[in-house]
C-alpha cells in the first residue's frame, strides 16, 4: 500500500492583541465552502520581534501570513516585494510565501473597503466627491483604490492638517487624475457624496469632533465596527442617507487575501452574514 502524506498548508494572523480576531473563522469559512483543506491560526507577536517571528513560519513551511495592528509597517519593510497597493499605503496586511522563499507583500484593505462599498451596499464612486477623514494608516490604505475607482474629487480631512497635505503631496496620490483638497476637521468647502470615518477616534471615549454638516444627505462608512464604530452610530443620527460599519470591509480584505493565497474568491455574502451574526453591530473590535 502506497501512504501519501499531503501536507495541510499553513496560515496565521498575526498582531498584538489577537485575541479578538475574526480571521481564523472568516478564512476557515472560506475554506469549507470552496473545499479547501488549510488550517489557519492566530498568533500574538511581541513589538520589535515581527520579523524574526515571520520568518520562523516561514522557514516551518507556513504559506501566507495576514497582518494586522501594529505591525502593517513592519511587514511592509520585512518582505522581499510588495504590489502596488502595499506600496501606497506603505503597509502590508498580506504575506504570501512563495516556493522559491520569497515574501510577496500586499495590501488587501483598500479593495476590501472598494468591494464592501460597491458590491454589498451599491454605492456608485463615478463621478462623486469623498471625503476621507484621518490620515493615519487606515486612511492611507484606502487612498489608492478610492482614487482608481472613477471619483471626481476626494477631501482628505484630518485633526493635524499637516499630515493629510503631506500625504496627498506624494506623487502615487498627486497623479491618480482626481481633484485633491487637504483640509482641517470640519472644514468643507463642497458637500460630499461619501464620507468615510479612517479615524481611530471610535476606540476613546472622546466627544465627537465632527459637525453634522459634514455628513447632511451623504452616505456614510465607518471603517471601525462593533463598539468602536461611533461614527457610523453617530452619522445615522446627524443627517446621513446611509450609515454603515465596516464588517463588510473585514470580510472583503480576507476574500482578496484568500484570493492570493489559493487563486479563487470565495462569496462573501454567506460569511459576512455568519460574522454579522455572530458579532452585532456594538459587540466587536476594530482591526482585522
Ligand atoms: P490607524 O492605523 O488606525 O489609521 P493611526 O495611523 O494612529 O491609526 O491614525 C489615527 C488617525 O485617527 C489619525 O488621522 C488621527 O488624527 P491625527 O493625525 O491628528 O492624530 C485620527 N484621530 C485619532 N483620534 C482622534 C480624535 N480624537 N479626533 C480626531 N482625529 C483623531
Amino acid at each position: 500500500m502506497i501512504m501519501q502524506t499531503t501536507e495541510i498548508n499553513r496560515y496565521l494572523v498575526v498582531g498584538n492583541p489577537i485575541a479578538h480576531s475574526r480571521s481564523p473563522q472568516i478564512h476557515n469559512a472560506f475554506a469549507k465552502q470552496l473545499g479547501d483543506k488549510i488550517i489557519y491560526d492566530k498568533a500574538e507577536v511581541e513589538t520589535g520581534e515581527f520579523s524574526q517571528f515571520a520568518e520562523q513560519f516561514k522557514s516551518s513551511g507556513g504559506k501566507g501570513m495576514n497582518v494586522t495592528v501594529p505591525f502593517k509597517i513592519d511587514a511592509y519593510n520585512y518582505v522581499d516585494t510588495v504590489d502596488e497597493h502595499a506600496r501606497a499605503a506603505s503597509a502590508v496586511n498580506t504575506i504570501k510565501f512563495t516556493s522559491d522563499n520569497q515574501s510577496k507583500g500586499f495590501n488587501t484593505d483598500g479593495i476590501g473597503l472598494l468591494r464592501d462599498l460597491s458590491e454589498r451596499h451599491g454605492v456608485d464612486l463615478q463621478g462623486k466627491h469623498v471625503l476621507l477623514i484621518g490620515a493615519g494608516g487606515a486612511a492611507q490604505g484606502a487612498l489608492l483604490p478610492l482614487l482608481q475607482a472613477g471619483i471626481r474629487r476626494l477631501t482628505l480631512m484630518n485633526r493635524t492638517v499637516e499630515k493629510a497635505q503631506l500625504l496627498l503631496q506624494q506623487p502615487v496620490f498627486r497623479n491618480a487624475g482626481v481633484e485633491l483638497a487637504a483640509q482641517a476637521l470640519n472644514m468643507l468647502d463642497e458637500p460630499a457624496d461619501l464620507v468615510i470615518n479612517a479615524t481611530s477616534f471610535g476606540l476613546g471615549n472622546e466627544v465627537m469632533p465632527l459637525q453634522p454638516s459634514l455628513v447632511n444627505d451623504a452616505f456614510c462608512y465607518d471603517m471601525s465596527y462593533g463598539p468602536a464604530a461611533r461614527f457610523c452610530r453617530w452619522a445615522a443620527g446627524a443627517g446621513a442617507t446611509s450609515s454603515v460599519d465596516g464588517l463588510g470591509m473585514l470580510v472583503e480584505q480576507a476574500a482578496q487575501s484568500y484570493c492570493i493565497w489559493h487563486g479563487q474568491l470565495p462569496r462573501t455574502q454567506p460569511v459576512y452574514e455568519l460574522i454579522r451574526r455572530a458579532q452585532p453591530v456594538g459587540a466587536q473590535q476594530s482591526s482585522a
